[in-house]
């Protein structure tokens, strides 16, 4: 062969290679999260890896990186943005700089149980706040729980006048912010990796957490009391890149969706069980005091962090407040 037609065969064999590399290139994607891994987040980040592996294999892998480990809060919206991650599943608290109405998930005693925010989630409302950020680069695929909110302490919190004076960690969000300064309170917002140190070395004094939370980041071991106040949900919303979501061939997507809707129903159903047996692990290990409240002490919480529905209805929406409200039934 002359040297010219090698070249010309070799050059036309690179190409092909290259071609074929990229047809079959798989799609990476990371999904990044803050807790750990024996906590419905974490298992349901794991079941979609296996899930999208097995139906997409060859053609999708996904890493997954628990407990803070690629970003943390304050950095991973950003890394998803910017194309570092391709799914996160943030608190709902930790949205507010994107959309003002996903913030009615943090009003306090707003819902009465798991079964009414799911009324709310799946209904129109809820189905909307999840594409309220698609201007802004993020979309919406879908909410998961973890549970309601309990307040920990060094002392024993009964009522609203017990938190007076105290410093509380806080999640990212400013209702959060003013439900702690309702009661007389300190709030503070730190990263979730930061919070057991915070709680043990007394740079807080309490915080606010469900109980998958409580267990698996050894909280109840910095904490004497857990008062059972169930005053708030905490649940995440999965959120991807909306380019590189819309970017992604058809029958992948549609598949990844599919995917999504059967973990979602398996996280919800690790949450309640989450919610019952860390909360008895919790009680068995006798380091912290779970505080049953009286129906007229629970009341006066509700009563005294009221007040943040004056100062942040307007700028949720009243029409998403109401809907919210609804979801509670007669
Ligand atoms: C927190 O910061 O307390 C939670 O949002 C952590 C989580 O992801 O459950």
């Amino acid at each position: 062969m002359r040297k010219s037609s090698l070249f010309h065969a070799l050059l036309a064999g690179a190409t092909l290679a290259l071609l074929s590399g990229i047809a079959h290139a798989e799609i990476v994607i990371k999904f990044s999260h803050v807790v750990a891994e024996n906590t419905p987040k974490g298992k349901g980040a794991l079941l979609f890896k296996k899930l999208a592996e097995e139906r997409l294999k060859g053609k999708v892998t996904v890493e997954v990186y628990p407990n803070s480990s690629l970003f943390g809060d304050g950095k991973e919206m950003e890394a998803l943005l910017l194309g570092d991650v391709q799914l996160i599943a943030p608190s709902l608290s930790k949205f507010d700089r994107y959309t003002k109405q996903v913030q009615v998930f943090d009003l306090p005693f707003l819902f009465k149980n798991i079964d009414a925010v799911h009324r709310f989630q799946n209904g129109p409302t809820g189905q909307a706040i999840l594409s309220s950020m698609k201007k802004k680069g993020l979309t919406g695929l879908g909410y998961w729980d973890n549970g309601m909110k309990q307040l920990s302490a060094n002392k024993p919190l009964r009522k609203p006048e017990d938190a007076k004076g105290m410093k509380f960690r806080i999640q990212s969000s400013d209702i959060l912010e003013a439900q702690f300064k309702a009661v007389g309170a300190f709030p503070q917002k730190l990263a979730f990796s930061e919070v057991y140190q915070a709680l043990e070395t007394g740079v807080v004094d309490g915080a606010e957490n469900p109980w998958s939370n409580i267990y698996s980041q050894k909280f109840f071991e910095v904490q004497k009391y857990i008062s059972e106040t169930n005053n708030g949900y905490l649940g995440y919303m999965l959120v991807t890149n909306t380019k590189f979501w819309d970017g992604l061939p058809a029958d992948v997507r549609k598949t990844l969706e599919e995917i999504l809707t059967e973990v979602t129903v398996q996280v919800n159903k690790w949450a309640t069980e989450f919610s019952d047996s860390d909360r008895q692990k919790i009680k068995d290990s006798g380091k912290s005091e779970i505080l049953a409240l009286t129906p007229e002490e629970l009341a006066a919480w509700k009563k005294a962090m009221k007040s943040v529905y004056d100062q942040f209805t307007s700028a949720i929406g009243k029409d998403v407040v109401d809907a919210a409200l609804a979801s509670n039934g007669k």
